[in-house]
């Protein structure tokens, strides 16, 4: 079986909201998105709703058709949200409030008691639960004990050592994938993914069941829109002239 895509439609949220308004609008995306073949949406609310907001998610439960993925920090706040949206799944992130992005995976020794509590929580509501995680076999081992049904491989140093040409980065995602599935976890992954590393890591990482995908997917989707965009602005422009001759 693939591994799924599922987008995160933060950026297109991000730039709705350096407007006002509802240009572009994140639902219709979502739902585009979707008709395109994606088998996911991945959104990530933040406590100072700087991208997506916690009304976007109410907005957006109605029209997801694939898997909706929320991921974040479980402060009170998110949890909430999480247990009444009820989406396929939650990816728990231990981001600080004014992260630019998300940075590093948990630390789930020190934080055990805490996960297994939250993670329990949303399992009794049917929510699947990731959690992000660094390569360290250390904490992929205590992640196991948590209940978590997933862990979601933060893929930072991969994508900005392979871009390097060091190949040699995948190792230890690698081998926290074997030691994840040898525990029974399902294994995600995320983080600056793109056009360019996406098939390498993809290749090399067994089991891969999802990766959720932002930045450069929208920054990818915008270079790529730009030439047939900017001929139907000169279309348009033409006929008019034409009109007026
Ligand atoms: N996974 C997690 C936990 C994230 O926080 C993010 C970014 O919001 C992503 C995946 C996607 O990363 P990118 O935007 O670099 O594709």
């Amino acid at each position: 079986m693939s591994t799924k895509l599922s987008v995160n439609i933060n950026k297109i949220a991000t730039l709705r909201n350096s407007r006002g308004g509802n240009t572009p609008n994140v639902v219709q995306a979502a739902i585009d998105i979707q008709e395109f073949g994606a088998q996911g949406i991945t959104i990530h609310p933040r406590p100072d709703e700087r991208h997506i907001k916690y009304r976007d998610a109410y907005d957006l439960q109605p029209v997801i058709t694939t898997e909706f993925n929320i991921e974040g920090n479980p402060i009170k706040k998110f949890v909430d949200l999480v247990l009444k949206i009820k989406p396929t799944q939650v990816t728990l992130v231990p981001d600080a409030v004014d992260a630019i992005t998300s940075n590093a995976g948990w630390d789930t020794i020190v934080n055990q008691s805490f996960l297994t509590e939250v993670i329990a929580e949303f399992k009794k509501n049917g929510i699947r639960t990731s959690i992000f995680m660094d390569t360290n076999l250390s904490f992929i081992e205590a992640a196991a004990k948590t209940g978590a049904d997933r862990i979601e491989l933060y893929t930072e140093e991969f994508a900005s050592q392979y871009e390097l040409g060091n190949e040699k980065a995948i190792e230890p995602y690698i081998e926290s994938a074997n030691l994840a599935a040898n525990l029974g976890l399902g294994i995600n992954a995320g983080h600056d993914l793109s056009l360019t590393n996406i098939q390498f890591f993809a290749q090399h990482i067994p089991n891969l069941l999802e990766v959720s995908i932002g930045h450069a997917l929208i920054a990818e989707s915008l270079y790529l829109g730009l030439q047939n965009v900017i001929n139907m602005y000169l279309y348009k422009l033409e006929n008019v002239q034409a009109a007026n001759e």
